[in-house]
């Protein structure tokens, strides 16, 4: 047997305005885990659809086992042996386990008892044969995220693929999921399956691969073993430049209050509190980090906040002025300026362009009037300084906003609300899903904010973040504020305990 199993070489593909592969060699070899990184945007996902067949190169061949192949669509790659793992499931919640892993591979109307009942066997055997914790008989809407994928991959096995592509499977998981994946792939590998994992993880990658081939703006820049390699020799590699994987975090002394929250309840579907008399006070040139655990109340109290969701008790007030239940606009005429959690729903207007994403709430700015009238100019000229100045990556300002990568989202959100001078800022999951490179340009820019007098409120599942940016961390569990530690006081084991519930102390009792 050969031991190269796939062979890109030469493999360009171009869209409008951007070159996404450029020229690409990769060389996968039989029985690895070969991991590919890379910043968004640096062609990982357009170069695994090229190996599935979902999209055709302009330039470059492939060859599988030794001989040039045309993958000219998913179910010629499957044939070939290569399956990927989709990023977003597309699983039927209301069909069991087994039902969604045939569905698609049997011919129509085809799902008889029987075959059903073969089809549950079959997948019985791939679970044990790969050690999948996953019961082919239970309904989808009953699983875990994690379990979810464990069901995708179990279809890709299914239709017998040898070599397995996940796209980012880790970005949807918890930590105990991401350490089960791991196991799970590690098993694949040892009975001889191949697998290529994207990611931008570097920890994650250095843990679970074997070779890395690191990708920048479309081109290979390398391609190296995970043993003896650093996470900052790959970071420089990703990002083109020594990266800093600690941020400073100069002495700041704090001012006058900015944000305050006395007493507030909040409450969510059925009218249960889902914030319990929350009291909070930010300060001017300070970062109060709330950690915790993801669904304790962080969204809700951030919504909150802002003027998205109505306060049944207690009093919300930004510079002194009560804020409590009043719109999201006159909040944000205060000087209150909101990174939302879900940035395509709260952040962004998708179809519309850039230029208007960068002022959308604050086009009518004197600034951007001419009169009764949208200075367009002006509003043109202002989004190509931020674009410049948050290096937001884009052909021009004209694309709407969906066209950009993940991490380029973000930064025109945070482009926009740094732009205002705000007094406040309430950053709620600022960096999730970006890569180190935009991950350390936001949290910089969180640092720089307070180090010029801003008060900022950062809402971060990732305790790492809360624990490298904040001055003071307030633990939410169970919509109340639990804890409460200066920068340096507590230790992450210590948080845990506190996020978990296991532990409480100094809470505003109900
Ligand atoms: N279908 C598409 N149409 C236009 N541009 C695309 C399309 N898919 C990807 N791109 C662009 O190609 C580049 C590479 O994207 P992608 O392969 O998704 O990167 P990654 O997966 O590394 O984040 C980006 O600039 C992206 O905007
Ligand atoms: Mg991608």
């Amino acid at each position: 047997m050969h031991p190269v199993l796939i062979e890109l070489k030469g493999i360009t593909k171009r869209f409008p305005g951007v070159v996404a592969n450029d020229y690409i060699d990769l060389t996968v070899l039989r029985g690895e885990i070969h991991a590919i990184v890379g910043e968004n945007g640096a062609g990982k996902s357009t170069l695994m659809r090229i190996l599935y067949g979902l999209y055709q190169p302009d330039e470059g061949s492939i060859e599988v086992n030794g001989s040039p192949v045309v993958i000219d669509s998913p179910r010629k790659a499957l044939q070939l042996g290569i399956g990927m793992v989709h990023q977003h499931f597309m699983l039927i919640p209301r069909f069991t386990v087994a039902e969604n892993v045939i569905l698609g591979s049997e011919p129509a109307g085809a799902l008889g008892r029987l075959r059903r009942k073969e089809a549950e066997q079959r997948v019985r055997e791939l679970c044990r044969q790969y050690g999948f914790a996953l019961d082919p008989a239970a309904e989808v809407s009953m699983l875990s995220v994690g379990e979810q994928q464990r069901v995708e991959i179990i279809k890709v096995l299914y239709r017998g693929a040898d070599v397995l592509i996940l796209d980012e499977p880790t970005a949807v998981l918890v930590p105990q999921e991401v350490d089960e994946l791991f196991a799970n792939l590690r098993r694949l590998r040892e009975q001889g399956k191949t697998i290529i994992f994207i990611s931008h993880m570097l920890d994650e990658v250095l843990e679970i691969s074997d070779r890395i081939t690191v990708l920048r703006r479309g081109r290979v820049v390398g391609t190296v073993p995970a043993a003896g390699t650093t996470k900052s020799q790959l970071a420089e590699m990703m990002v083109g430049r020594p990266v800093l994987l600690e941020l400073e975090h100069p002495p700041v002394t704090p001012g006058e209050v900015r944000l305050e929250a006395r007493e507030v309840t909040v409450a969510g579907r059925g009218g249960r509190p889902v914030v319990s008399r929350l009291s909070l006070a930010v300060r001017a040139g300070e970062i109060y980090g709330i950690a915790g655990v993801e669904g304790n109340g962080q969204t809700e109290l951030v919504e909150a906040l802002v003027g998205l969701r109505p306060v049944t008790s207690g009093r919300i007030l930004i510079e002194g002025h009560d804020v409590a239940n009043a719109s999201a606009r006159a909040i944000r005429l205060l000087g209150a300026a909101h990174i939302p959690e879900d940035r395509h729903r709260r952040g962004l207007v998708l179809p519309m362009a850039v230029w208007e994403n960068v002022v959308l709430g604050h086009h009518s700015r004197p600034q951007f009037l001419d009169g009764a009238f949208v200075d367009r100019k002006a509003i043109e000229s202002f989004a190509n300084e931020r674009v410049e100045k948050f290096d937001i990556r884009l052909s021009n300002i004209d694309v709407p906003a969906l066209a950009l990568s993940g991490g380029n989202q973000q930064k025109v959100i945070v482009a926009r609300e740094f732009s205002f001078n705000p007094k406040v800022l309430i950053a709620a999951q600022p960096t999730r899903g970006l890569d180190i490179g935009a991950t350390e340009f936001v949290e910089r820019q969180l640092l720089e904010a307070r180090s010029n007098g801003m008060a900022v409120l950062l809402i971060s599942a990732n305790l790492e973040e809360v624990l490298s940016l904040s001055d003071r961390i307030g633990v939410m569990c169970s919509g109340e504020l639990v804890a409460e530690f200066r920068r340096g006081e507590a230790t992450p084991q210590e948080l845990g305990l506190y996020m978990t519930g296991t532990r409480r102390a100094g809470a505003t009792s109900p």
